[in-house]
């Protein structure tokens, strides 16, 4: 648990860490994630490129989700916002992007065929999750299989809502998505998960401190043996053991500190 006063110095060290990533392993398979939390995150790692210190050609990426029914070329497309935010302005290769095809006609065809993408491609070295304020990650939302893999799922209104900000018509919101899986996601080597801000702040005390269930899907990650969770003070106001985090923080050994 690694509580920042800010985003922004949460959003650093983050960057940090998948820049160490980058450079111990240039072929590193990251599994990326959209929405609002992400985004300083990225412009990092595309200044970082910029001042040439980081080469993304060798490096595959893997997205966690997708909506079902707009295509790459959607503007609210995750496909979209990738290229957007990260592979456009970096020198990532086209080929090594992988995000579902919200426009396939056959939605379990193509879950099997992310799945077996990751099979051969990964494991992913680091996987970068947000949470949303129902405790899903990817778009697992509660309820989910705590072993379930890539396939299709429905948004719950609050989800949807808090992704209308996004769409000019909120009607237009799509209901479905295919998403990795709880197992799928548990199946990284190493897993960050950020959040920031108050609206984040009960999912992330259910999420470290609440009993695992699929009901707050994010608490799975209590089963991996290498997370980190990294969160602004807003978002760490409800746990319980926060002086117990920061106290240990400060206490790292320099061998174990980024
Ligand atoms: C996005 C994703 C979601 C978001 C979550 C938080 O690819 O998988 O789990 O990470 O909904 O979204 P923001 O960051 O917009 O609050």
């Amino acid at each position: 648990m690694i509580i920042k006063e800010s985003s922004e110095q949460a959003s650093e060290l983050v960057a940090h860490w998948i820049g160490k990533a980058i450079e111990q392993n240039p072929s590193a398979v990251l599994g990326l994630a959209t929405g609002k939390t992400p985004l300083r995150v990225y412009e990092k790692l595309v200044q970082r490129h910029e001042a040439g210190e980081l080469n993304f050609k060798k490096v595959k990426s893997f997205n966690l989700d997708e909506y079902v029914g707009i295509g790459p070329e959607h503007p609210n497309s995750y496909a979209h916002y990738m290229r957007s935010h990260l592979f456009a302005k970096t020198n990532f290769k086209e080929e090594n992007t992988f995000i579902p095809d919200g426009l396939t006609q056959d939605i379990v065809k193509e879950c099997r065929s992310y799945e077996k993408k990751i099979a051969k491609e990964g494991p992913i070295d680091l996987q970068l999750l947000g949470i949303g304020r129902d405790g899903h990650i990817g778009f697992n939302e509660p309820g989910s299989s705590l072993r379930s893999r890539t396939r299709l799922k429905t948004l719950t209104k609050e989800t949807r809502e808090d992704n209308a900000v996004h769409f000019s018509e909120s009607s237009r919101i799509p209901i479905h998505v295919m998403t990795m899986g709880l197992g799928t996601i548990m199946e990284a080597k190493q897993i960050i998960l950020m959040a920031f801000g108050k609206d984040k702040a009960q999912a992330v005390s259910l999420c470290v401190e609440g009993p695992v269930s699929a009901f707050v899907p994010a608490s799975i990650l209590q089963f991996h043996n290498n997370v980190k969770i990294v969160i602004d003070k807003e978002a760490s106001s409800l746990l319980k053991n926060r002086e117990y985090y920061e106290w240990v923080y400060a206490q790292k050994p320099d061998w174990q500190m980024p």
